[in-house]
């Protein structure tokens, strides 16, 4: 069902209805989900609200990985409502893609067959518990930059869902920081903890925006339609401008010497990640893809028990209502 939704993007929509639509689109109207829509439309989004969705339920398995160890109580619940969060986030957007034709079954089956994808960044392991605070503070920072602007996408459900998810999201960051701001105020040892998880997070940050601009497949029509509001690079940059007084501000040092102010262009300068890597992670060679699908795997045949229950009482339901009538 996914491989003929992407078949069916060389489509031979009609002309005026293109024309009229993206009219819609510049007034900045909303598109909802039963209004004529470009199949491409309709796939682009599926492929990016999927892929989206698929983030936020893998993401938290990394952070899932430290719930056990937090160091303190209120950290652990703490940690606990952040992941019970992103859980939250995945079904808001798993629903906003339903609304387009697919089903959250067809989505599953197509990311654990490797034909959708998901964040790179949840490929890292997380090894210290200093890396719970570089998460909240790196990758949800990073995905705040990428979802703030989301809330003004032109798809209704798409735009709604990010609304809640980016409040979420900023006190996820604002945790994160408060870890990086604990453990760079303490000892030795647990500031060299800080310093490592900066330097093995950073890199896989910057690469969460996605390839740079010249090598971005979608950005040009997704920017058209208003799926995406910035390229890769434009966020990436914002990302780094807003990080680096941060790092400076925990006495933190950024693992990257070209970090330097450019007055001219009213930025940082900053080296680029490498790419190579980026996409080898991209292909499922990352150091934690497989154990990654494995454990989504795992809790796909583990709830097939339920699935299948809530499906034969849903079925038992409608039968006795037809017997009523
Ligand atoms: N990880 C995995 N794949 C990526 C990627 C990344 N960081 N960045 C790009 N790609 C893939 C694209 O999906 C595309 O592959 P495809 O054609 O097979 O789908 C290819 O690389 C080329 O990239 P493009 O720039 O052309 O792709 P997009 O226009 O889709 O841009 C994006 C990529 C910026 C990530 C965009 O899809 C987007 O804004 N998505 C919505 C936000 C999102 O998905 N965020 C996930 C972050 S994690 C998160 O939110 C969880 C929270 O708890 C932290």
């Amino acid at each position: 069902m996914y491989a003929q939704m992407v078949k069916s993007e060389a489509s031979n929509d009609d002309p005026h209805l293109l024309a009229a639509f993206q009219a819609r689109i510049d007034a900045g109207e909303k598109i909802e989900p039963k209004e004529w829509m470009p199949e491409g439309y309709r796939k682009t989004l599926i492929r990016q609200i999927g892929q989206h969705a698929h983030s936020e339920i893998v993401g938290q398995l990394p952070e899932g990985n430290w719930i056990t160890r937090a160091p303190t109580l209120e950290r652990k619940a703490i940690l606990l409502a952040k992941v019970q969060d992103e859980a939250g986030h995945g079904l808001y957007l798993y629903c906003a893609a339903e609304t387009l034709g697919i089903s959250r079954d067809e989505m599953t089956e197509a990311l654990l067959s490797g034909k959708m994808k998901y964040s790179s960044i949840f490929n890292y392991p997380t090894l210290t518990w200093a890396d719970m605070g570089a998460v909240g503070w790196l990758v949800d920072g990073a995905a705040i930059m990428n979802q703030v602007p989301l809330q003004r996408t032109s798809f209704g459900p798409y735009a709604r869902a990010m609304v809640r998810i980016c409040k979420e999201e900023s006190f996820h960051q604002r945790q994160g920081y408060d870890i990086m701001m604990k453990m760079a105020q303490g000892t030795p040892a647990q500031k060299a903890m800080a310093q490592d998880a900066l330097n093995r997070f950073w890199y896989p940050s910057l690469m969460m925006f996605g390839p740079s601009d010249k090598d971005s497949v979608h950005s040009a029509q997704s920017m058209a339609w208003k799926i995406k509001m910035n390229t890769n690079d434009e966020l990436r940059q914002k990302f780094v401008d807003q990080t680096v007084p941060q790092a400076e501000y925990l006495g933190l040092t950024i693992p990257d010497p070209a970090v330097k102010w450019n007055e001219e262009k009213g930025g940082y300068d900053f080296s680029e990640p490498d790419w190579a890597e980026f996409f080898e992670v991209i292909k499922g060679n990352g150091p934690c893809n497989a154990e990654r699908i494995e454990a989504r795997q795992k809790a796909w045949d583990d709830g097939a028990w339920f699935r299948d229950g809530l499906m034969a009482h849903a079925a038992k339901q409608r039968a006795a209502k037809v017997a009523a009538e």
